[in-house]
């Protein structure tokens, strides 16, 4: 794979029986790219089984030019996060969803996929290759990104013969550069994220560049992130660039079903069986714009976002504002999340992996 240029924030392990970290400003971490020390890789060929893979340091893939990655797209990917616990150790929230999810999305883009085991043992090598990069308690958390791509050559449309398997990280605090502050969304009304038989209910590269374009004029315009409507009668919300969304009206909470044009979420699926245990009602149903106006809260969920508060959102020259009470369900649920991600709930549900 001819990786190269390891980082330079190499950790010291000077003293072993201690958590060890890497030399960085654990302070400023926000959601840029600081390169964990090591990646994993491994290929296969179309029809063929994934080889061992291997941890080596994180660098630069050498790459064929007709890739099919690079021509046509084919490539998707995953995001998971490792998080440090108060006493030192480093938990996984739900690796095998992820695999799950990566194995549905590659076999939309006709690609190989990793077996769950093997996902997750790519998940966890990576995860414990990079220890010293998972901040300390309260300072973020070590992003995790699976990326599976076409890389053989391919001129004419077709699948690529040959697929490549990569796992690196990146320490990461808050998504959005607003902190923790309530988003502010704008609601896109010329254009959409994923049409009916489309690849939008799949991790797939090719779902994020087409946003690129209405998310950096609305962030130009002060918001934090763009809401889709639906592609067909351009009436219902559908997701948020990064991340998922609900809306809570009493103790209902409601959140736009997955029929194949957003993406069923980690973090949504498993705020949705919170809420329920949480004895919430939760509907996953068409959610119409315009109950945007009478909601009592709206919130975001995703990996990297995590669970986030909607402050307000402006659609059709409209700006609605909602309060964001101490007690707001979105806290309530991000509480409990958190709680277990971060070991300080006991996890009953067998969501976390220790590695
Ligand atoms: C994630 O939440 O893991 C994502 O892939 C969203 C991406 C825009 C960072």
């Amino acid at each position: 794979l001819g990786s190269q240029a390891a980082p330079s924030a190499q950790p010291s392990y000077s003293d072993v029986d201690e958590v060890e970290y890497a030399d960085m400003d654990w302070d400023d971490l926000g959601f840029s790219l600081k390169p964990a020390g090591y990646m994993y890789a491994t290929k296969c060929t179309q029809g063929g089984a994934f080889e061992k893979g291997e941890i080596c340091p994180y660098g630069d893939l050498r790459i064929n030019p007709a890739a099919g990655v690079l021509n046509y797209g084919q490539g998707i990917y995953e995001g998971t996060k490792a998080q440090r616990r108060e006493d030192g150790r480093v938990l996984l929230f739900r690796p095998d969803q992820n695999a799950m999810r990566m194995r549905i999305g590659a076999e939309r883009m006709c690609m190989p996929s990793p077996s769950v085991d093997q996902f997750v043992d790519a998940v966890k090598q990576t995860a414990q290759a990079n220890k010293p990069w998972v901040p300390p308690p309260g300072k973020g958390s070590l992003y995790i990104r699976p990326l599976l791509m076409g890389s053989g050559p391919i001129l004419g449309l077709g699948a690529a013969p040959e697929y490549t398997f990569v796992v690196y990280a990146s320490p990461v605090g808050n998504y959005f550069k607003e902190g923790s502050a309530p988003l502010n969304l704008y609601v896109e009304e010329e254009f959409h994220r994923a049409a009916r038989g489309g690849g939008g209910g799949v991790k797939s590269i090719t779902n994020y560049a087409p946003v690129l374009k209405p998310l950096i004029r609305a962030k130009t315009r002060g918001f934090s992130d763009v809401l889709y409507l639906d592609s067909v009668e351009k009436k219902y919300i559908e997701e948020v660039s990064s991340c998922n969304i609900f809306v809570a009206k009493g103790d209902v909470i409601f959140t736009p079903a997955a029929k194949g044009t957003i993406l069923e979420g980690i973090t949504r699926k498993s705020i949705i069986e919170i809420a329920r245990l949480s004895n919430y009602k939760v509907e996953e149903r068409s959610v119409a714009a315009e109950e945007l106006f009478d909601a009592d809260e709206v919130f975001c969920s995703g990996t990297a976002v995590g669970v986030a508060s909607v402050g307000s959102i402006t659609y059709k020259d409209r700006r609605i504002e909602y309060k964001i009470a101490a007690n707001s369900i979105c806290r309530e649920l991000n509480r409990t999340l958190v709680g277990i991600q971060k070991g300080f709930i006991e996890d009953k549900l067998g969501w976390t992996v220790e590695i």
